[in-house]
């Protein structure tokens, strides 16, 4: 082979040998690892990882250690000791939301039987590579463990895997809560400080979060200079809005600044004050385009005259671009849209001008115009839209 430093090669093993870093990440995080360095105080031996994370034998998991410190995840000291590193301290799950819980997402067992059913959702092109291989949709899969049997397609007997259980499909539940809020959180910091600064976040009097989840976003929002005048409303599922309260307190953001609302916003919104601005972040894109519509429509029974509706979302690259594939904090954004994909049928991700087009068709059905957008650079476009007479 020709001297060279072989980009084309580098890509194509870095791409097919996520598979083996992916699964090696689980396995640490499954077993507890990060939890078990990060809480000792002296580096732990590879006989004591071995007995207290439940392995036979300490052969395997050392070379899964040994690797994983060869890439930066722990570090290995003589003697097979290991001892935790700032990357382990990002999967530890036990101090609150972290990559952790990402990786107990979306390197979970669940996730890995779906892209085994990738190629042929590709193909079929009609059900999710999740609904083929679990033979139910992702959310019936979190939410309905009482009522909907686990029956997938096929099962290997063999491979403990607890998938399907009830118990197991609450924690999945739990883990994609938490990845969900990280992820929220890895966009903000990847948009910050652009987000808060290039809209003029000032000049608003109250504004309503719909689907504002625990409040990340709000939070931040009602926190920024000469903002204090600002009064916010958040919108969701009942269930999270019990955390977005939890949430809220922990961001000591006081009651009065934050009335929040429980519901379905497709069924509309309870009766409450007018608001002068709307913002929808990261909601559209569970959407189809009639409830799109729905949601516009309910949404102007509560939004003043002259008032701003707000949709905030990342963008895909735009075709052909292949500069803008990874965000300031790693990630990495066609390929998340493949994995929303594979997941869920409801959830697409567009390039900005398939935004725009979307945009332009909505706002043909519910009186509203493109006023501006606003690009943060790494983090999600604003799409500000106003309402028409
Ligand atoms: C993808 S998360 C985005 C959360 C947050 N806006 C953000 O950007 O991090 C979608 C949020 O919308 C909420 N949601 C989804 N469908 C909804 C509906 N029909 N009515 C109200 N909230 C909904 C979910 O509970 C969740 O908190």
């Amino acid at each position: 082979m020709a001297e060279g430093t072989f980009p084309e090669e580098k890509l194509i093993s870095s791409m097919f040998s996520g598979i083996w870093k992916s699964r090696c990440l689980s396995v640490l995080v499954s077993l507890g690892v990060p939890e078990l360095l990060c809480n000792s105080v002296t580096p732990v031996s590879i006989q004591e990882i071995a007995e207290r994370t439940g392995c036979h034998t300490g052969e395997k998991i050392y070379k899964v250690l040994r690797t994983m410190a060869q890439w930066g995840i722990g570090e290995e000291l003589i003697e097979k000791h290991f001892k935790a590193n700032r990357a382990m301290e990002l999967l530890r799950r036990d101090k609150g939301q972290s990559l952790g819980h990402m990786v107990g997402y979306y390197a979970s067992d669940e996730v890995w039987a779906a892209m085994l059913a990738f190629p042929q959702a590709v193909k079929d092109g009609g059900d999710t590579a999740f609904e083929l291989a679990h033979a139910m949709n992702l959310y019936d899969y979190m939410y309905r463990a009482e009522e909907l049997e686990y029956s997938p397609p096929t099962k290997s007997e063999d491979i403990a895997s607890d998938m399907g259980t009830k118990q197991r499909r609450s924690e999945f539940a739990h883990n994609y809560d938490r990845a969900m809020s990280m992820l929220s959180q890895m966009e903000l910091d990847s948009a910050l400080p652009t987000l808060f600064t290039v809209y003029p976040w000032v000049k608003c009097e109250r504004i309503m979060d719909i689907g504002g989840g625990e409040g990340q976003f709000l939070s931040q929002i009602l926190k920024l200079p000469g903002c204090e005048h600002i009064k916010g409303v958040l919108f969701d599922f009942p269930d999270v809005v019990e955390r977005t309260k939890l949430f809220l307190a922990k961001e000591n953001v006081p009651d009065h600044r934050v009335t929040l609302l429980k519901g379905d916003i497709l069924d509309g919104i309870p009766k409450c004050k007018e608001v002068d601005t709307i913002i929808v972040k990261n909601l559209f894109v569970i959407f189809t385009e009639d409830e799109m519509v729905k949601v516009l429509e309910n949404c102007r029974q509560v939004l003043a005259a002259h008032g701003k509706f707000i949709i905030v979302n990342s963008c895909n690259p735009e075709a052909r671009d292949t500069e803008h594939n990874v965000t300031k904090t790693g990630l990495h954004l066609g390929f998340r849209g493949i994995h929303i994909m594979a997941m869920s049928k409801m959830g697409h991700f567009r390039t900005k001008s398939e935004w725009l087009n979307l945009i332009d068709r909505l706002c043909k059905k519910v009186a509203f115009r493109l006023n501006a957008v606003y690009e943060t650079g790494d983090g999600p476009t604003l799409f500000e839209l106003l309402t028409c007479e």
